[in-house]
């Protein structure tokens, strides 16, 4: 059984869905939510699901060892960021070198890197006229979104599809592979 952590920076929506999928897995358990974002909603909602939560600053991530404490002392073997913004710093990546995933809501390694989050990713999937996008799911190294790709699905964009529109797409695309990509990974671990 894996202690998963999951890393989010704002509405947690896939992190409440890995919660829920993991209470059920004999793969791995979702034992640690950590924010950058104090306000963020994913804090909240991992509260409502009894999952202990940790709130740190740049500071803490990147010129302490706060972090990799908090990891240690919940003896976690897995991490999964879920709309986590910051970029992951190199003792995290070492410590944890292949038990990091990221997803990211386009197909890269189109309409990545640093900046390329939410909205902004469907704006300009969508003013270049593409034709579909879908989701990433890939190791996390040093860089923004360059890691090893494990695996994606397609969304057609449909004329007219606003940013909301194909982030809807994208999101119901993401619940559905998200979880069983990681429980799929656990197994090979
Ligand atoms: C998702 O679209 C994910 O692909 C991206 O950030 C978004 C997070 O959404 N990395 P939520 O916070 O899980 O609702």
């Amino acid at each position: 059984m894996n202690n998963i952590a999951i890393f989010a920076s704002g509405s947690g929506s896939n992190a409440e869905n890995l919660i829920l999928f993991f209470n059920d897995s004999p793969n791995g358990k979702i034992t640690l939510l950590l924010s950058n974002n104090p306000t963020a909603f994913a804090l909240e909602r991992a509260r409502r699901l009894g999952i202990p939560t940790f709130t740190f600053t740049r500071d803490d991530l990147y010129h302490t060892q706060k972090v990799i404490d908090r990891l240690n002392e919940a003896r976690i073997d897995y991490i999964v960021l879920a709309g986590f913004l910051w970029l992951i710093p190199p003792a995290v990546i070492e410590a944890y070198r292949g038990r990091i995933v990221n997803i990211h809501p386009a197909l890269l390694p189109e309409y990545g890197g640093k900046g390329m989050y939410g909205d902004h990713v469907h704006r300009a999937v969508i003013a270049a006229g593409e034709k579909e996008s879908g989701i990433t799911i890939h190791h996390v190294n040093e860089h923004f979104d360059k890691g090893d790709i494990i695996f994606q699905a397609k969304v057609p964009v449909s004329p007219g599809d606003t940013p909301e529109m194909l982030a809807a797409k994208i999101h119901a695309l993401e619940y559905r592979y998200f979880p069983a990509v990681i429980d799929e990974q656990l197994t090979l671990l």
